[in-house]
């Protein structure tokens, strides 16, 4: 016994029912709705999907629906008009309401779109907090600042180095204590970290050859015991000036100009002979104390004078390293610790305070 086909109204009224059920829930979006408190825009894209799902599974070549078309045919021929009419009808709904939902569906999302991008232009900004430099790039860049207006060029140089450029280039016998393990950071490589500034005097003239006129601000390393003045690491400046026919009043001119802008127009300089390896003659340099003058109180222990840096002629051999002819050429060197300097402007008493980090302490150089 074949299965009872089922009256061909009742089937068109179950696929009607059956797409109508599940059509029902695309019936709640109104554009209008698209605003923070309606469905999100999310939402409305995953319908706009499930509907192109509906309508492939309601409408397309294995759907219901078409199955209805495919029985038209095989109706008696009084039943086929009637039935093909409804068929028909019921097919231009869906499509119909399909088409209206996915339009609507099509303009919330395109309203939420433009919701969510919308901007409130008249909310006050949100500020970012204000940072301000550390007081050594402060001092750093005021020292810079001095030196590029008189012409010099500010460089740059690695902070490991091989023995070359620590020792040998600037006229170090293998003697010299600086060498020795217990002042000098090493790796287990055999490089070290630079102990001084002087390191970039010889990249500098490689780099650039003379006439040239450099500084160079950076990091140095000690194996010293931190203390209220020693940090084993600290900051200095060197500076280089190589050129034709200079001698030491260049250098003395110099130093005191930069003294004169750094410290103000009464501040006087006082050279002291020393030893260099990398510059003969050698001399240290100190200037008048900027609290009293140069009559002496606390700050300049008495004296009248602080110290500031160490200077000479560049020594011929490390002109020599770099294959500059010293018959052609001369220069003078000079270098200055920056910390040292942050340290007696701003009165510090432990040089330790600017390498810790402390926002209490930091926050007063705003
Ligand atoms: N490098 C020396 C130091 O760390 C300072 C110095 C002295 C630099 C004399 C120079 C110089 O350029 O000519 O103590």
């Amino acid at each position: 016994m074949t299965p009872e086909i089922s009256d061909p109204k009742e089937q068109l009224e179950a696929v009607r029912e059956a797409f109508e059920r599940e059509f029902e829930r695309f019936g709640s979006f109104r554009p209008e709705d698209a605003n923070s408190a309606g469905p999100s825009l999310a939402e409305a894209e995953m319908n706009l999907r499930a509907l192109a799902e509906l309508r492939t599974r309601h409408t397309g070549r294995k759907s219901a629906l078409a199955g209805l078309k495919k029985m038209i045919g095989r109706l008696a021929p009084e039943e086929r008009a009637a039935f093909g009419q409804s068929v028909q009808q019921l097919e231009s709904k869906i499509l119909a309401g399909l088409d209206e939902a996915e339009s609507r569906l099509k303009a919330y999302a395109d309203t939420a779109r433009i919701e969510r991008e919308r901007v409130d232009v008249s909310l006050p900004g949100r500020r970012p907090r204000r940072g301000h430099l550390h007081p050594i790039t402060i001092m750093r860049q005021r020292i810079e600042d001095i030196f590029v207006a008189m012409g010099y060029t500010v460089e740059d140089g690695p902070e490991i180095e091989t023995d070359f450029y620590n020792f040998d280039a600037l006229n170090i016998p293998p003697t010299h204590p600086a060498r020795s393990a217990q002042d000098t950071f090493y790796t287990s490589d055999g490089l070290a970290l630079r102990s001084q500034t002087s390191t970039v005097q010889i990249h500098a003239m490689q780099r650039r050859r003379p006439p040239l006129r450099v500084i160079a601000p950076g990091k140095v390393f000690r194996r010293d015991t931190p203390d209220a003045t020693h940090n084993p690491m600290f900051y200095q400046v060197e500076g280089l000036l190589v050129d034709r026919h200079v001698t030491m009043a260049h250098l003395k001119g110099t130093v005191s100009e930069f003294v004169r802008r750094m410290f103000g127009p009464t501040t006087r300089t006082r050279f002291r002979p020393s030893y260099f390896p990398f510059t003969e003659p050698s001399a240290e340099f100190d200037f008048s104390c900027f609290k009293c003058g140069g009559t002496g109180c606390a700050l300049c222990k008495g004296s009248g004078w602080i110290e500031l840096g160490g200077s000479g002629m560049v020594h011929p051999n490390v002109l020599r390293s770099v294959d500059i002819d010293t018959d052609e050429f001369s220069g003078f060197a000079f270098g200055l610790g920056i910390d040292r300097m942050c340290a007696l402007m701003y009165n510090l008493d432990d040089i330790r305070l600017l390498f810790e980090n402390d926002i209490r302490f930091l926050e007063q150089f705003n």
